[in-house]
């Protein structure tokens, strides 16, 4: 308690002899009060302001100036604002209203900063002060008693003693975050272009439509009005990595009254009879799209709900798909069978990489 009261009569000393910073003359020069009265501290060279009232009121105009040009930056930046506004279709104008407002921005910001720390460095008391801190170290009786709590834990637990246990736990622990780093190696680069996957399938020129999962041949008198058939390429069991090719290639085969196509002059001929083929693979995230709405001709991917108009060549009426469901062009061959006249001419699936 003595050594207490001793130690605070110690910090109201030091306080009060840092705050008392005038300066003194010696007859050699002026120095300040703390060099006098502490002469194995570093001397303490006192600021212009200290000296001199005049520099000390020039100091404080300063300061409030700064302080001033700062509230004007910001009145600026928000005047700005109002007197260039946004014309998205003229670019002139979001180069001016970003270069007014940035200019307000800038000098309100700069003006603060400078302000405030001319304000701390020229006027700002310039004394050293002594915080008083408590000693971290635990008492003697806390420390042994700590030693002694880990003793006995590794003697009941035989941490020490049971060397091989000891050491295959570390061992154990050792290897245990090697699972995780193998899994980060999931998040590297894919080594094949994502985009360059997608862009092919196994549809070529030629290739027989079949029904999915038996694999025969769909001939187009099949296909009556209104029906919907899940299709994949006849060769597709000779495919060398079968489940990623028929994930690539599934189409959805609808057969509808050729009057309600609105087929785009080009893709005339990509349909057959009212019959129409799209990738069964939704441009949102890569679902089935798996229902069919007969009476509307709507294509609905369960998802995340998003809806495809069949008769618009599967143009997106709701939800988040991006783009249409990619068309397969299609034909009939000599023996009837709806064969597919090339590939898909764009990537199937998810359109969230593939746009660049
Ligand atoms: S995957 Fe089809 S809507 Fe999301």
């Amino acid at each position: 308690m003595a050594q207490d009261d001793n130690s605070g009569k110690d910090l109201a000393a030091a306080n009060s002899s840092s705050h008392d910073v005038a300066p003194v003359d010696t007859g050699v020069g002026v120095v300040s009060k703390d060099a006098v009265e502490n002469p194995g501290h570093p001397p303490h060279r006192p600021r212009v302001t200290d000296l001199d009232p005049k520099k000390d009121k020039q100091a404080e105009r300063t300061v409030y100036t700064l302080f001033f040009l700062s509230a004007v930056g910001s009145l600026w930046a928000v005047a700005a604002y109002m007197l260039f506004p946004i014309d998205s279709a003229n670019m002139e104008t979001v180069r001016a209203n970003n270069l007014f407002i940035g200019l307000g921005a800038t000098l309100a910001l700069l003006a603060l900063g400078i302000g405030a720390v001319h304000w701390g460095k020229a006027l700002m008391a310039d004394h050293e002060s002594v915080d008083e801190r408590h000693p971290v170290r635990g008492t003697d009786e806390t420390r042994a008693r700590a030693i002694e709590i880990f003793e006995e834990a590794n003697e009941e637990s035989g941490f020490g003693r049971r060397s091989l246990i000891r050491n295959s736990l570390i061992g154990a622990l050792v290897v245990f975050p090697l699972p995780a780093v193998a899994l980060f190696r999931g998040l590297a680069p894919y080594d094949e272009d994502p985009v360059e996957l997608l862009k092919q399938t196994m549809w070529k020129k030629g290739t027989r439509l079949a029904r999915d999962p038996s694999g025969t041949p769909i001939k187009a008198s099949d296909v009556t009005l209104g029906s919907a058939f899940h299709v994949i390429p006849e060769d597709l069991s000779t495919a060398e990595n079968m489940l990623e090719e028929k994930a690539k290639a599934i189409v959805l085969l609808m057969r509808l009254k050729p009057e309600d196509l609105n087929e785009l002059p080009e893709r005339k001929d990509w349909s057959y009879n009212g019959i129409v083929a799209y990738s069964k693979v939704c441009t949102h995230v890569g679902c089935p799209v798996a229902l069919y709405e007969q009476q509307t001709h709507h294509l609905l991917c369960p998802c995340h709900q998003s809806q495809f108009d069949v008769t618009n060549h599967c143009a997106v009426i709701f939800g988040p798909a991006a783009r249409p469901l990619p068309q397969l062009p299609i034909a009939v061959d000599d023996e009837g069978y709806l064969i597919a006249q090339s590939d898909f001419t764009e990537p199937v699936g998810p359109s969230f990489w593939e746009r660049h």
